[in-house]
């Protein structure tokens, strides 16, 4: 049986046993067979309980061994002591995937019972959903297998939650948020089946159109990158975590380590998925993508009745990184037709508080058309000359009719029960339909944001070193030879230099007159350093002199060095100078990386000094990146419009600045088993054509 056939069963079980289901009410053995009844459920359900003949009206037998026909899952509901007994009941039966709902695994720290029983399932090539969970719920197989009270609201989405509690909060609440969910799925512990299995099943599922999940921390985070990336449904992600303090009440909640939020952000956008900020923001930004097509371009245009609610949009564009232009003089001029002299064509477009439905409909029929609208968000303020419900038949039925399918359109409906109802009808009819201007901005901004990082996601996959990795391990494995697990600034250098970036010439010397020579080499000024093991703080020995210009000044350097090293710590192991050259002031950035325990070697780019230091001006990446991404990178920071060159500077050379993020992204990856941290610091960047120079570099090995 392989993986998929098995979460075919736990997701789509053509039959299903409850182990521990009980005609006492009150017990969630009795909720779960309730549910599965209720939800009128369509294959067998075999009650499991040693003591009962019937449970709720079906024959309930005493093991899995018992039951006549195929079992595909097993909904666990006996205390865990009972789990690796059960699992092995279930193999030897033949049940294809486990639902376990059971807690007290390594939530509470046992984490071998959890780990035995995902074992012992999958030598009878079962896998494990949960434990720790609320089960499974879908509306299109009529089943719910669960304690949630009911089956969600219908629609195309399907969550995914790692809290239990939130998605039985979100179920009921499906109804009055008019968000329709085809599958609500609790995954709990993940102690097998996680978001990247979730996320690969569901992207082949025929009733599933947008897939949603809650996320506190993910194990295995590159399996779920591979499989977002290759999803062809639009992913939205809530990841709760992100502050210091919620990242550690995530941790004790699910036993499971939550990331740094600028490296969940960073691993979203590289792998296509769409980020909501917070519990409203996830059900609005559902509603957009599992009704309309991605926003494949800038050009919004709001048509309003009301001055005050498209200013507020117009805000909330700016806002959310889709801002307004003014629509083209020939949409202006035909759009002046359909309202009064006092309107205003302009965008957004004012039909004023005195529109009818008839100019509403003309309005959106013609703008819709336009080859220069991208998509078209419609506000309206209940009036007492217009009926809300009549504005959003006509509106739907302009949009119908322009045959146009590739254009989102969301609305918002401000006013009291009349509007409600509209923007009810509009939901069902497949327009998102919000009460608040603002909301329907921020669901195009989901469409907007899904149809860029797909768009940058699409390269992301492309992997072509430039890196040596053999010249690297070899200085790698001297500096280990030598009983040390960091590298030289040469070493480091050098490791950099395999990898294609261009840092500043730097020589060793080991005396006066090698250093002379390799001055005149490298040509003059020069910065001269001690290189020492012993003496990490190179300038606070005196071990560091620059701008030296000749080679009497070499010959001086070389001498204060040494007496000032020896001045410093007497028993210093002094390897000799390093002669470096003297690289001409640029634009300073710095690039890091660091071993993130969800995602592994990613690495950050900002601007150096005082805008790293002070102000984590920095944006992160999973490594490798791709150059669409360290493109993208460039301008994600605040001090972008340094690099773009500002006060009647230069700009930046901003192509050799991606083309190093690029190769120093391949050295952390491809070197992740020997590099702890790394950083380049600093970077200096020169005007455009003239490149770049790693001016220092520091590579920490893993200890082995
Ligand atoms: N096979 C079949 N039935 C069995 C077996 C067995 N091996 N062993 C026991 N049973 C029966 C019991 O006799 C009992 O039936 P009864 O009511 O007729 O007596 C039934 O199975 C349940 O067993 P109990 O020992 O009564 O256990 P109880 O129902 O109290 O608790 C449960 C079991 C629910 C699995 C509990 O241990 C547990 O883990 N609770 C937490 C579950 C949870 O909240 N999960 C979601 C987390 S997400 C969130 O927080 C919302």
């Amino acid at each position: 049986m392989d993986i998929f056939e098995s979460l075919d069963a736990i997701f789509q079980p053509k039959s299903i046993a409850v182990i521990g289901a009980s005609n006492r009410a009150g017990k969630i053995g009795h909720s779960v067979i309730t549910n599965l009844i209720d939800s009128k459920y369509e294959g067998p359900i075999y009650p499991i309980n040693p003591k009962e003949e019937q449970i709720l009206g079906l024959k309930a037998y005493a093991s899995v061994s018992d039951v006549p026909g195929d079992i595909d899952a097993a909904v666990l509901i006996v205390p865990a002591k009972f789990a690796l007994q059960v699992t092995k009941e279930c193999g030897e039966k033949g049940v294809k995937g486990l639902i376990v709902i059971a807690s007290g695994f390594s939530e509470m720290g046992k984490t071998d019972l959890e780990h035995e029983m995902v074992k012992l399932a999958h030598g009878y090539g079962m896998k494990v959903l949960g434990p720790n969970i609320v089960g499974v719920l879908s509306n299109s197989d009529k089943l719910n297998a669960s304690f949630a009270p009911c089956l969600p609201l219908p629609g195309g989405a399907a969550l995914v939650s790692q809290s239990g509690a939130l998605l039985i909060a979100m179920d009921t609440s499906t109804y009055t948020r008019r968000v329709g969910f085809d599958k609500l799925i609790s995954i709990g512990n993940m102690s097998d089946v996680d978001f990247g299995d979730c996320v690969s099943w569901l992207d082949a599922d025929e009733n599933t159109s947008a897939i949603t999940l809650y996320i506190e921390g993910n194990r295995d985070g590159r399996k779920f990158m591979k499989a977002a990336q290759k999803a062809t449904k639009p992913i939205l992600a809530l990841k709760s975590g992100i502050s210091a303090h919620g990242a550690a009440a995530a941790a004790s909640h699910t036993g499971s380590l939550a990331g740094a939020a600028k490296v969940y952000s960073a691993a979203f956008q590289q792998a296509g998925i769409v980020q909501a900020t917070d519990l409203n923001n996830l059900f609005d930004r559902t509603l957009a993508l599992t009704l309309q097509p991605p926003l494949r371009g800038d050009n919004l245009l709001i048509i309003t009745n009301g001055g005050g609610v498209g200013v507020l949009a117009t805000d909330a564009a700016e806002r959310y990184g889709i801002p307004l232009t003014f629509a083209p003089k020939d949409v202006q001029a035909e759009l002046k037709k359909h309202m009064p002299e006092f309107g205003s064509a302009k965008n957004p477009v004012d039909v004023t508080g005195m529109a009818g439905t008839d100019w509403y409909v003309e309005s959106c029929g013609y703008a819709i058309t336009h080859p220069w609208l991208d998509g078209l968000v419609v506000l309206y303020c209940e009036t007492a000359v217009t009926d809300p419900m009549e504005i959003a038949k006509g509106v739907k039925q302009a949009i119908d009719q322009s045959g146009i399918k590739d254009k989102p359109v969301a609305i918002s409906f401000v006013g009291g029960e009349r509007s409600d109802a509209a923007i009810r009808w509009l939901v069902e009819n497949g327009i998102p339909a919000y009460d608040a201007p603002d909301t329907a901005i921020n669901a195009m901004a989901a469409l907007r944001e899904y149809a860029k990082i797909k768009e940058n996601a699409a390269g992301a996959t492309e992997y072509k070193t430039s890196g040596n990795r053999e010249a690297a391990l070899k200085i790698i494995e001297g500096a280990r030879a030598d009983g040390r697990d960091s590298l030289t600034e040469i070493e480091a250098k050098l490791v950099f230099a395999a990898y294609g970036m261009s840092v500043t010439k730097n020589i060793l010397s080991t005396s006066e007159d090698d250093a002379v020579r390799l001055a005149n080499e490298i040509g003059y000024p020069v910065v001269m350093k001690i290189v020492s093991p012993d003496i990490l703080h190179k300038s606070d020995a005196g071990g560091v002199k620059v701008n030296v210009k000749d080679d009497a000044g070499v010959r001086e350097a070389y001498q204060t060095i040494l007496k000032n090293a020896k001045a410093y710590k007497a028993d210093a192991d002094v390897h000799g100078v390093v002669v470096q050259e003297m690289a001409p002031w640029g634009t300073e950035v710095i690039l890091g990386s660091v071993n993130d325990p969800t995602f592994g070697p990613t690495m950050m780019f900002g601007l150096g000094g005082i805008f790293v230091e002070v102000l984590k001006d920095v944006t992160f990446r999973v490594t490798p990146v791709s150059p669409v991404q360290a493109k993208n990178m460039l301008t994600e920071i605040n001090g972008a419009p340094i690099l773009e060159g500002v006060r009647g500077e230069a700009p930046r050379d901003r192509k050799a600045l991606a083309d190093t993020i690029v190769k120093y992204s391949q050295m952390v990856y491809e070197l992740a088993d020997e590099i702890s941290e790394s950083d380049a610091n600093p970077v200096l960047v020169y005007e455009d054509g003239k490149a770049l120079k790693v001016a220092d570099a520091r590579i920490i090995l893993k200890k082995k």
